[in-house]
């Protein structure tokens, strides 16, 4: 019997290394294929298209004897995976990884096959044309960046893959390295041919050391396919600033992981000072199917306004079905968190909803019906950033959740300008004095070397209001980078939606 189990580090840390042995010592070859990005069902055990999960070493007796109550059917019929619209996670599920053999044969390698018979001008055209931008966050148009390093002077330029994914709640790039590295180094390959570079680096975060050994093996596997495209992996050290670009770029050339003044644009002078595309791993995922099937006619059919094609939308947090949900931009918030994620996990009411991991504003289930897209979210002061959707109960305390926001940008700030380095300090301060009044919480206590005087404790509520206000907007306006920029957003969302978490019922400031 031929087993498919997932060698995903989800899925192996639920079990499925053991769960493999299990059925290999039953004597069933085993394929270690890439997930389907349900993890409610990881490990999830897939015999003739059926799926089975979550399943554990008891079940698989049952598993094999036809017997088990864990059955969900064939899994490409299964509501939650047959009403996705899968492009950048194609072959989720159904390839082996590291196999060529499975790549080649599942439509790998055809995007390249068709780049290499443009030129590079026509695949920025394609990409400018299926209207992909960029999926790490800021959703600037792909196209325009891979044109703007394409004209620049020079002949050394560079392609970076950002795969630093910071965000919390955030998957999609560790579950796309590890489950089709080779479609990763076929983006950049790609990347490279448009713009006319030869190396490209792949920087990813230590905290994925299965992504990191997946895209070394696929690197070493690839061998001439992608030639004269060269590709090599940096390891970061966990400095979730070095997620933004510039930052990034430091990091790689060896220096200190701080934010650098832009312009000048990476696309002009990035790495070691040349024309660089730095983009992220859903981005570059996204292109092999851009060229293959047209950009124009397929992606940029799909979507709503300017937020074309799919987004791999992930699910997480207090959610009763989380996972890896690839989708057309449009689909309301409500329908992802209620209808596709089935509630909370808890069986609580849904409190809130956190989009675009740190950084994103705390959405009110009042605002359930926004739809999925970039422009959609910014008309309501957030964001969608890299697409982590997390979701809270109503046991959250939010206001714990703003102050949250401002500890963790005082703790990740790269140092670099005052109203991040400082201003995240001076907010968590804030934050408790108007959640104390002065009385509950011990300031003093918590923070003796922040507090200055017995005049804090005392001060109006709504005067802390106004000063975390201008506090916010100062940041938001005056920070050099989205760290700072961005911290605002869960912090006055928080406050704005949950005040009774800041004040108590009876103390909220009108
Ligand atoms: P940005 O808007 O400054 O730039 C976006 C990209 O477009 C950059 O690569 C920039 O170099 C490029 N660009 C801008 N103008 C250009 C031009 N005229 N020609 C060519 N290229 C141009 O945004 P930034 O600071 O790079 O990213 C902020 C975003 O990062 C936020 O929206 C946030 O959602 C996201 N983010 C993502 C995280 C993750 O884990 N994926 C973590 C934290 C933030
Ligand atoms: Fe550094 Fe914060 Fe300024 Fe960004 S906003 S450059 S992380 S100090």
């Amino acid at each position: 019997t031929l087993v498919k189990i997932s060698d995903d580090a989800l899925a192996r840390a639920g079990g499925a290394d053991k769960l493999a042995a299990a059925f290999e010592a039953k004597g069933c070859e085993v394929h270690r294929t890439s997930s389907w990005g349900m993890h409610w069902l990881e490990p999830m055990v897939e015999i003739d298209g059926k799926g089975f999960g979550p399943a554990t070493l008891d079940d698989v007796d049952a598993i094999l004897d036809g017997s088990s109550d864990k059955g969900i059917g064939v899994i490409e019929e299964f509501a939650w995976i047959a009403n996705q619209t899968r492009l950048t996670f194609a072959r989720a599920g159904k390839t082996r990884p590291l196999s060529l053999e499975d790549y080649a044969a599942n439509g790998g390698w055809k995007g390249l096959e068709r780049a290499r018979s443009l030129d590079g001008e026509q695949v920025c055209k394609e990409v400018l044309d299926s209207g992909l931008r960029g999926r790490g966050g800021a959703g600037f148009p792909t196209g325009i960046k891979w044109e703007t390093v394409r004209k620049a002077a020079g002949p050394k330029k560079y392609i970076v893959c950002n795969a630093d994914e910071g965000d919390s709640g955030t998957f999609a790039d560790r579950m796309a390295m590890e489950g089709d590295p080779f479609q990763l180094i076929e983006g950049m390959a790609i990347a490279g041919a448009a713009v006319g570079a030869d190396q490209g680096y792949i920087y990813v975060r230590s905290e994925y050391p299965d992504a990191i050994r997946k895209l070394n093996a696929a690197l070493d596997l690839c061998g001439d396919t992608i030639a004269p495209f060269k590709c090599e992996v940096r390891v970061g050290a966990g400095a979730y600033v070095c997620g933004e670009e510039t930052s990034l770029l430091n990091s790689l050339e060896g220096k200190r992981g701080e934010v650098r003044a832009k312009p000048p644009l990476p696309a002009l002078e990035g790495f070691m000072g040349k024309p660089t595309v730095v983009n992220n791993v859903l981005t570059l995922m996204a292109v092999p199917h851009i060229l293959q099937e047209g950009g124009a006619a397929d992606y940029a059919a799909k979507g709503i306004g300017r937020s074309k094609g799919t987004m791999p939308i992930q699910l997480a947090g207090n959610i009763k079905y989380g996972g890896l949900y690839e989708a057309p931009f449009g689909l309301t918030l409500g329908e992802l968190v209620n209808e596709i994620g089935g509630g909370t996990f808890t069986g609580k009411p849904v409190k809130a909803v956190q989009v675009g991991g740190p950084l994103g504003a705390y959405i009110h289930p009042d605002q359930f019906d926004l739809a999925f897209g970039y422009e959609e979210f910014a008309g309501e002061d957030a964001l969608i950033g890299h697409a982590g959707v997390t979701v809270f109960d109503d046991s959250a305390d939010m206001g714990e959740m703003a102050r949250f926001a401002m500890e963790f940008c005082a703790a990740e700030s790269c140092g670099k300008c005052t109203p991040c380095r400082i201003g995240a300090v001076r907010g968590v301060e804030v934050i408790d004095r108007i959640r104390t009044g002065g009385r509950q919480r011990d300031v003093l206590e918590l923070r003796p070397q922040m507090h200055n005087t017995t005049k804090d404790k005392g001060r109006e509520a709504a005067e802390e209001v106004g000063l975390l206000t201008d506090l916010c907007e100062t940041m938001k306006f005056g920070s050099l980078c989205a760290l700072g920029g961005f911290t605002p957003y869960p912090v006055m969302s928080a406050l704005k939606h949950w005040p009774q978490d800041f004040f108590g019922e009876d103390e909220v400031p009108a």
